[in-house]
């Protein structure tokens, strides 16, 4: 294979590449992976209606979320255990993610712990992704850890009470390799993953030590504890869109977990609209799953996303060169962004308006 120029030679690479536990791990989406295709297909069936002589000739990106310049609307996901795809995991991911001036979102389960991170990228907007332990000390903890570390939002996770059930996780009885470890809980009784008898060890470590009994009320807790904007990730109809935005967070991530919780949920680019259209300006809506090429970020920003975020295609970033491959994959979703928004006739992104995507039955009239 020549040099890769599309986020989908990136994947081809990492399916050649990674170990066959790492592989299934990262790609798999729960039980028949509808909702894992859908994410994807969904895009498809948004057009984008161009507009034409409208001065393109500088084109700006940019924009600014939760009060920061951030260089573009493409940021990444968390996703746990990183270091699987390449030694330097999620230092790596984060390291690019500050050059090229983007969000970089760290999960709890992380194979870097969060001062590791936060000494491999230091100015890089950082925000922490946070699972609830039944243990509150552990979470404190973890909260602390990461304002301590200079993290700018708290990231919580409200769709895994337990995690979805993964066939090829369970068929390959999914371990984290044992020169790996989870690098926020060293010493510790959370560390130890790889318990399971049967099945993925993730699922049960999961089950034994998420908090399953947290409710909306939690989020006051939280809220008493930090004063870090709080960001849910996960939301996926208005309902509890409103809830969240009565609940005085900052942000909502509109997400279905790349897929892998529960089969049939709705693609995110589908559920993002009722969101957007109950929540107006109280909180900012981002969302993620199924981004993958310039055209999906023009589609949800004109849905009313603020800004996208990308788990895998990172994870095969790092497969294929560390930093170096994360920093090529959001060269080039930046690349495909600016282009589609000039050919389009926007040269800035308030320039782009609901009328100019369009779900793709208006033309079947
Ligand atoms: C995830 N995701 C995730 N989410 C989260 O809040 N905490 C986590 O630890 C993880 N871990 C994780 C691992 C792997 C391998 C994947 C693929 C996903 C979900 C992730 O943040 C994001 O919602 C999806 O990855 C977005 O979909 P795409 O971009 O992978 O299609």
């Amino acid at each position: 294979m020549g040099e890769p120029i599309c986020i989908k030679d990136f994947e081809e690479f990492a399916y050649k590449t990674l170990p066959r536990n790492a592989l299934d791990y990262y790609r798999s989406g729960a039980g028949q992976q509808e909702t894992l295709a859908n994410n994807k297909r969904a895009y498809s069936n948004y057009r984008i209606r161009p507009r034409c002589l409208r001065n393109v000739a500088e084109t700006d990106i940019s924009v600014t979320v939760q009060g920061e310049h951030v260089s573009m609307p493409v940021g990444i996901s968390p996703t746990a255990m990183q270091r699987m795809a390449h030694p330097d995991g999620e230092c790596a991911n984060a390291k690019a993610a500050q050059d090229m001036g983007t969000i970089f979102i760290l999960s709890t389960i992380s194979t870097s712990s969060i001062e590791e991170v936060a000494e491999a990228a230091p100015r890089g907007i950082k925000w922490f992704q946070l699972y609830i332990y039944r243990d509150r000390e552990v979470t404190r903890q973890l909260v602390s850890r990461a304002e301590h570390a200079g993290f700018r939002a708290l990231v919580l996770t409200v769709d895994a009470p337990f995690f979805g059930l993964r066939l090829a996780d369970i068929r390959n009885k999914f371990v984290l390799p044992p020169h790996l470890k989870l690098a926020n809980f060293q010493g510790t009784k959370s560390t130890d993953i790889n318990k399971s008898k049967a099945g993925s060890s993730l699922n049960d470590y999961v089950n034994s030590l998420f908090d399953q009994t947290i409710e909306w009320k939690d989020i006051a807790w939280l809220k008493s504890i930090t004063k870090l904007p709080i960001i849910l990730k996960g939301i996926l109809n208005f309902e509890d869109a409103i809830m969240a935005a009565d609940a005085g967070v900052s942000g909502i991530i509109v997400s279905n977990h790349g897929g892998r919780q529960v089969d049939t949920w709705p693609a995110s680019i589908e559920a993002l609209p009722e969101i957007v259209k109950a929540v107006g300006d109280r909180v900012e809506v981002y969302v993620d799953g199924g981004v993958t090429q310039g055209t999906d970020v023009f589609k949800a920003l004109a849905l009313g996303a603020k800004m996208v975020f990308m788990g895998r295609p990172a994870l095969w970033g790092l497969t294929y060169a560390g930093e170096a491959g994360v920093k090529k994959i959001l060269n080039i979703m930046k690349r495909e962004f600016e282009s589609t928004l000039a050919i389009s006739g926007c040269a800035r992104i308030s320039d782009i308006t609901p009328s100019m995507v369009v779900h793709k039955s208006y033309y079947a009239k």
